[in-house]
């Protein structure tokens, strides 16, 4: 029987990462580090096990950051997959397989998927409204429009969020509506979708999770509870877009999956290009299945992704999904766009090697129950207090003293005191709490119990004293350093799930190979005479200076933050109404644009301005792509003296607002009007 109860195999899946950014210590906290303790934990275990990973590649935020950038989405999605992997990789999270959900398998996967759905009748087809771009000739999805908060009348609310206030909107709930991909006010058009009708597995739902999944964490189940009691909609799984799984049916043109239909069946994809019986972790009731998730992802796991299963017919469900809360950074919501964030490479390159540090700090603070903070403050007394404190300066103590009195070799036990023997039997007890804890998710519990498995040695050692027996005692001191090693041995073991690069040392240092976790709590890991390698530290002090470095770093960010928020140009000296009237700005449309050869800002544009059509040069290239303006409507100072620039005659100038940072932004009618209107 294996310790997964009734289930030969675990399959693991942690969320896909959206690859339009690197990731950062929440992303490690929340799902990753967890999810590596645990199945690492069960390999030792010597159970099947599967940990999946893959990036999530599609979604408007791509798109819109590809826009943004000048490039593609494929460009984007190719950029941070490879950062994410890398970082993910020298944290030691062991994926089986990391995959993305632009591969061809994945693309196969999903409209099968769909298309099973679709031919067993499990959607809905719907007729809707949506705002449609005219000027861009597209349907624009919640986060490509703009307006005002209609609840705190902040500006720049998305169609999904309010990211001021945080409430999640409609995007007919924006006042003033705008598009993103042309800054149109956009209209209603009807477009057509799919929708999965959750409130047909509602009940299905409340039964599974309400009944029959009491015992998952408060927090997941009771976010499923608080969804099930309010009801269930039906959900869209398509969207007009021109990025994502193409919608595998007939008429569909233009319109891909929606991400959050896609990007979990990217799972099942990742499994298949990890094996051909990638069926038996799928499908066989004798696999369990966990989802490792961050608390936003709860939904889409507990809910919609299993009434995708359901509806299949086919699949396992999630036996449990042990989702976490949000890890904050020095006591403010971690975020991407402000760069309040502790990057994974980038703390690489400040604490060279030290993977296992973060590692513990992240899991001995994890947000299992809550929202917790980061300090670099705690770090510090982390590391120093009990990594270097109590679990390597034990270490070191043990395997200094062995090669100080018995050159390297491990001595035999000779008599056994009682105190001896209290230590040695609290091993076994330790390591029971330890597996408790972790079979339970309950991580912050297990590398706690396991830490005092290393209080216990460093305990034992500083009481029994060897260094001063062993003049008169030498038999009591091999009694003790026997012991000293063997806890030395069993914390190889109990620590490798949380900290593997250690875990690996030390068993170097102990001259061990590979043990199991059957074998922990046992007393008889090293025998009598084995020859120990030299000592090597396990960890370093965290000097002040270091953190210092760090917290200076947070708090630039802010202040550059906190500038860029107020920052504007000083006003500038009045002028006479007649000065404002000699300007001649006209509506024009940009017709045709290229970029200037051998220049990196200049566009060359030629534009309707309703008198004329014109050539202007504008220095808008680091922001616009040239096929990304063609039709905008644009403002135009038409009476400004022709000039040269770059060898071309350039007839006026295409007014743009410009904040202290240099972004730039077109001046556009708020409504389509016919070119060469008077802008006064
Ligand atoms: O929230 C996110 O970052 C999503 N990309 C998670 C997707 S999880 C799974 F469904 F792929
Ligand atoms: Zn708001």
């Amino acid at each position: 029987m294996t310790q997964t109860g009734k289930f030969k195999r675990t399959l693991v899946t942690t969320a896909l990462p959206y690859a339009n950014g690197p990731v950062h210590i929440g992303h490690l906290a929340g799902v990753y580090v967890p999810a590596d303790i645990y199945v690492r934990y069960l390999r030792l275990k010597g159970e099947d096990v599967l940990l999946i990973g893959g990036s999530d590649e599609h979604g408007v935020p791509i798109t819109l950051k590809a826009k943004r950038e000048g490039v593609t989405p494929q460009d984007i999605v190719d950029k941070y997959h490879n950062i994410i992997k890398e970082a993910f990789d020298q944290f030691g999270i062991t994926f089986d397989v990391y995959s993305r959900t632009t591969t061809e398998t994945h693309y196969q996967t999903a409209s099968e998927f769909f298309k099973k759905l679709y031919e067993k009748g499990e959607f809905i087809e719907k007729e809707s409204e949506q705002y449609y771009d005219e000027s861009a000739g597209q349907f624009l999805a919640d986060r490509y429009i703009t307006g005002t908060c209609p609840h705190c009348k902040s500006e720049g609310a998305y169609g999904d969020q309010c990211e001021s206030c945080g409430t999640s909107l409609n995007a007919t709930d924006l006042i003033q509506p705008k598009s993103v991909v042309s800054g149109s006010t956009p209209v209603m058009r009807k477009t057509k979708h799919w929708y999965l009708p959750l409130d047909k597995h509602e009940a299905f739902l409340k039964e599974w999770i309400l009944d029959g999944h009491k015992e998952w964490k408060p927090n997941v189940y009771g976010q499923c509870k608080s969804w099930l009691d309010m009801g269930l909609q039906p959900r869209a799984v398509s969207r007009d877009l021109d990025w994502g799984v193409p919608v595998p049916v007939e008429g569909a043109d233009g319109k891909v999956l929606y991400v959050w239909f896609d990007a979990p069946i990217g799972y099942i994809s990742a499994t298949k290009e990890h094996t051909p019986e990638w069926e038996k972790y799928w499908k066989d009731p004798e696999t369990r299945m966990l989802h490792f998730i961050g608390k936003d992802n709860i939904v889409f796991h507990c809910i919609v992704f299993p009434a995708m299963l359901k509806a299949e017919g086919s699949y396992n469900l999630p036996d449990n999904v042990p989702a976490n809360e949000f890890l904050n950074l020095e006591g403010d919501k971690i975020s991407t766009s402000r760069n309040w964030a502790v990057w994974l490479h980038e703390y690489l390159l400040d604490f060279k090697d030290k993977q296992d540090v973060l590692r513990y700090v992240l899991t001995a603070n994890a947000p299992e129950s809550k929202d917790n903070d980061f300090t670099w403050k705690d770090f510090q007394a982390r590391n120093n207090n009990e990594l270097v404190a109590i679990l390597g300066n034990f270490v070191n103590r043990a395997v200094v003293l062995t090669h100080k009195y018995f050159d390297g070799k491990v001595p035999a036990q000779v008599t056994i005191e009682e105190y001896d023997r209290q230590t040695l039997e609290e091993i076994p007890v330790i390591v029971k709490k330890v597996e408790d804890s972790l079979n339970n998710f309950k991580f912050r519990e297990a590398v706690k119990e396991a830490m005092n498995l290393a209080r216990l040695g460093n305990k034992y050692l500083a009481d029994t004293e060897p260094w001063k027996l062993i003049k008169n005692d030498e038999d009591r001191v091999k009694t003790i350093l026997n012991i000293s090693l063997q806890i030395s041995a069993n914390l190889s073991i109990l620590m490798e799930p949380f900290l593997p690069f250690t875990a690996t040392k030390l068993k170097n240092i102990l001259n061990l190979d590979q043990l199991t976790w059957e074998q922990c709590g046992k007393i008889d890991l090293l025998e009598n005479n084995k020859v120990i390698n030299k000592p090597e530290l396990l960890f370093e002090k965290i000097e002040d200076a270091d953190i210092q470095a760090q917290l200076d770093r947070l708090a630039q960010t802010k202040e550059a933050n906190e500038a860029a928020a107020k920052e504007v140009m000083p006003a500038k000296e009045n002028i006479e109404f007649d000065d404002f009237t000699k300007l001649d700005i006209r509506v024009g449309t940009i017709l045709e644009a290229e970029k200037v050869a051998k220049t990196k800002k200049l566009l060359k544009l030629k534009v309707d301005t309703g008198i004329d059509q014109r050539t202007v040069v504008s220095g808008i290239a680091e922001y616009y792509k040239p096929e990304n303006i063609i039709g905008k409507q644009v403002s135009i100072l038409v009476n400004l003296a022709p000039r040269k620039i770059k060898g071309i005659e350039s007839q006026g100038m295409i007014l743009m607002a410009e904040d202290a940072n240099g972004e730039l932004a077109f001046v556009l009618p708020e409504k389509t009007i016919k070119e060469g209107s008077e802008i006064r």
